[in-house]
């Protein structure tokens, strides 16, 4: 498989190899319980109604958390990551769930999903924050293109004032892994195609590092 951002697949397949108290004292609390923005903004806008028919993207799904999540609501799911160990856990939590498919996908690629058809949510939960500036456009792309015409994307990003930003800029890095940081204002005109129907602001989503991240529940316009 072909990768672009060489340090970021070392940095995740490091953490991922780690057992979870211990990745959540060295990396951060990212795993195993779903956002609680994320969990909120789909049950307040309704996303789940008429979900067993439904499917969700889970790009760069991570240990799979959000996978559970809107499984539990009834959506069929493809969780997509680009580490093997990423998608090794994931094969081994919904292995009796025939409605969790997976794939290792790096989504900077040009037309990474178009293989995968269309979803009516994908749901980014800070994946677009490590994604550096020559690859954006290709992921901003992929993930647009997944949401079929009116659908959902879901978006949770780091926040400006996490800690360490560099100064007048809007992103850091640490030994190799990016990180940037986006107002809802920015979020929006990323992805200017969509409308917003929702949003929580700096919300406080990883207390370790004391990263405070924006949700936004955005909507592909009908065609
Ligand atoms: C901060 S973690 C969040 C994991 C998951 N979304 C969650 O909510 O727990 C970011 C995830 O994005 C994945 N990722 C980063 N860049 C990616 C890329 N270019 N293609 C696919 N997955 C990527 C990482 O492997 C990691 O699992």
């Amino acid at each position: 498989m072909r990768i672009n951002q060489k340090s970021e697949l070392a940095f995740y397949e490091r953490a991922f190899k780690h057992h979870k108290d211990r990745r959540e004292r060295r990396y951060g609390s990212w795993e195993y319980t779903p956002s609680k923005s994320v969990a909120e903004i789909v049950r307040k806008n309704k996303l789940n109604v008429g979900s067993k028919d439904k499917r969700e993207l889970d790009a760069g799904c991570g240990d799979g958390r959000h996978i559970q999540f809107f499984r539990s609501l009834g959506f069929s799911v493809v969780g997509v990551d680009f580490t093997a160990n990423s998608i090794k856990v994931c094969q081994a939590r919904f292995s009796r769930d025939k409605s969790v498919r997976l794939k290792r996908i790096d989504l900077t690629q040009r037309r990474a999903l178009k293989a995968l058809g269309m979803f009516d949510v994908a749901n980014d939960w800070s994946v677009l924050d490590h994604i550096r500036g020559k690859y954006f456009k290709a992921y901003v792309k992929n993930i647009s293109d997944a949401v079929r015409p009116g659908g959902f994307l879901i978006l949770s990003e780091f926040d400006r004032s996490i800690p360490g930003l560099y100064k007048g800029r809007n992103y850091k890095i640490i030994k190799g892994h990016y990180f940037r940081a986006f107002s809802v204002d920015e979020l929006l005109k990323i992805f200017k195609d969509f409308i917003l129907v929702d949003k929580k602001e700096r919300v406080l989503e990883d207390k370790i590092n004391k990263y405070r991240f924006n949700t936004v529940l955005l909507k592909k316009p009908e065609k």
